[in-house]
């Protein structure tokens, strides 16, 4: 059929214009116009948030915490460096801190770091300080499961079970360095746990890690750990700091919703490996050093026998165990970069931030001896024990941004 030409369509005409009037074109615009305008103010302005619209998340950000924990200086510099990275990226959720309740925040001096750390965590992180009584197991061994002398306070990070009047909490360890804010964990469907699972372990299934656990506080969560860790543990697990772990896959291995471990727990040795399928979850697609680390959220060091970022490296150690470019010797490659990268990164942190300098490295040929299994190189490679040296000056509390009300 003949589509009529518009001039021959019906028009609505009063009765005192002609039968040829046509609306001006001028007006005929602005009339479509109008109508345009009137559609966009009632039906598709994109209005403010309505309280009553069930369409819109809301979220009430003071629901949730990330939770760290700290049992010495060490330690409590590196959950301070995770808050600074948690700001940087402007993650909205609350931030505690559980640490020794023997710690104070009066400085004494200009040396007093740990108080130094709790007040700058407190003012300019916005961190909820959450003194009290560690957690920690004995190790036991032999026939008689005699008690060891060896202890783990890893556990502590169970604390974060404790914080009930909160929706959400996300415990980290503080071995890490924090690529990105993990804020979308938050709104993740109800589960009592989600964590990654440990991709590096050659057993199938592998393990969940206690890394990155989010959780629902549960006071008898809490009480559930606490009771496991008074009779002990086995030495080797004590001695191996995993505990923990072993006690969240024991509770939780057929119950915990599996956060896909990329991006969420990426260890820094992956950048030395040349079978890469396990992270990437995939065995056709194609290793991409920049691409891995620009999606990665969370790294975790390891290394092993090398020490933790906060201990020097040793230099025949470092030249051994360091991405080796596919054997080439001259320049370098992109994971040597990006791995020395996450190191030195967390190096210069550790000093601006903490004004602490690196630990003296270890004799390479004791912790690489013994295969680093043994106590005394654990101590060395992974310890946070170590005094280490001060940075000249104080950290820096000039550019608080809190203002105290006195
Ligand atoms: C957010 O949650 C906190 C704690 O549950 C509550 O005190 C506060 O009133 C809530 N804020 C809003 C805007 O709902
Ligand atoms: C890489 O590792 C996976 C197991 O994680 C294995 O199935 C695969 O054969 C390995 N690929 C190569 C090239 O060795
Ligand atoms: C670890 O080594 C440091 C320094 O060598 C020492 O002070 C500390 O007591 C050791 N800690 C343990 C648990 O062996």
């Amino acid at each position: 059929m003949r589509r009529k030409r518009s001039d021959e369509l019906p028009r609505y005409v009063s009765d005192h214009e002609s039968a040829s009037f046509q609306w001006p074109r001028r007006s005929r615009l602005f009339a479509a116009l109008g109508v345009l305008i009137l559609l966009y103010l009632f039906v598709l302005r994109p209005s403010g948030p309505r309280d009553d619209d069930p369409n819109i998340l809301r979220i009430n950000w003071s629901n949730y915490a990330y939770s760290l924990y700290a049992t010495d200086s060490a330690t409590l510099c590196h959950a301070v460096l995770v808050f600074d990275a948690l700001a940087r990226y402007g993650s909205r959720a609350d931030r505690v801190l559980f640490y020794p309740d023997y710690w104070d925040t009066r400085i004494r001096d200009s040396k007093d770091r740990d108080s130094q750390l709790l007040v700058m965590a407190r003012d300019k992180y916005n961190v909820k300080l959450q003194p009290g009584k560690l957690l920690s197991v004995e190790g036991r061994a032999g026939e008689e499961r005699s008690y060891t002398g060896t202890w783990d306070k890893s556990v502590t990070k169970f604390m974060a079970f404790s914080l009930a009047y909160y929706d959400r909490v996300i415990a980290l360890d503080s071995d890490i360095t924090l690529l990105q804010s993990l804020d979308e964990l938050f709104l993740l469907p109800p589960t009592p746990i989600a964590m990654p699972r440990a991709y590096w372990y050659d057993t199938r299934p592998w393990p969940l890690t206690s890394l990155l656990m989010v959780i629902k506080p549960s006071l008898e969560e809490f009480d559930n750990f606490k009771k496991m860790l008074v009779g002990g543990a086995s030495d080797e697990l004590v001695r191996a700091n995993v505990y923990d772990m072993e006690l969240v896959n024991e509770r939780f291995a057929d119950s915990a919703m599996v956060l896909p471990h990329r991006p969420y727990s990426l260890l820094s040795g992956e950048f030395r490996r040349h079978n890469h399928s396990a992270y990437l979850g995939s065995s056709s697609e194609t290793w991409d050093a920049n691409k891995v680390y620009k999606e990665a959220k969370l790294v975790h060091f390891s290394d092993w026998p090398l020490p933790k970022p906060w201990i020097m490296w040793p230099q025949e150690g470092l030249a051994e165990i360091q991405p080796d470019c596919e054997g080439s010797k001259e320049g370098g490659c992109r994971e040597r970069e990006i791995w020395k990268g996450l190191y030195s990164d967390f190096r210069q942190r550790r000093k601006d931030v903490c004004r602490y300098l690196s630990v003296p490295a270890p004799e390479w040929w004791r912790i690489k001896g013994d295969g680093g299994k043994t106590a005394a190189s654990m101590n060395e490679t992974q310890g946070t024990h170590h005094e280490a040296p001060h940075a000249e000056v104080e950290p820096a509390q000039g550019d608080q941004t809190v203002v105290h009300e006195t």
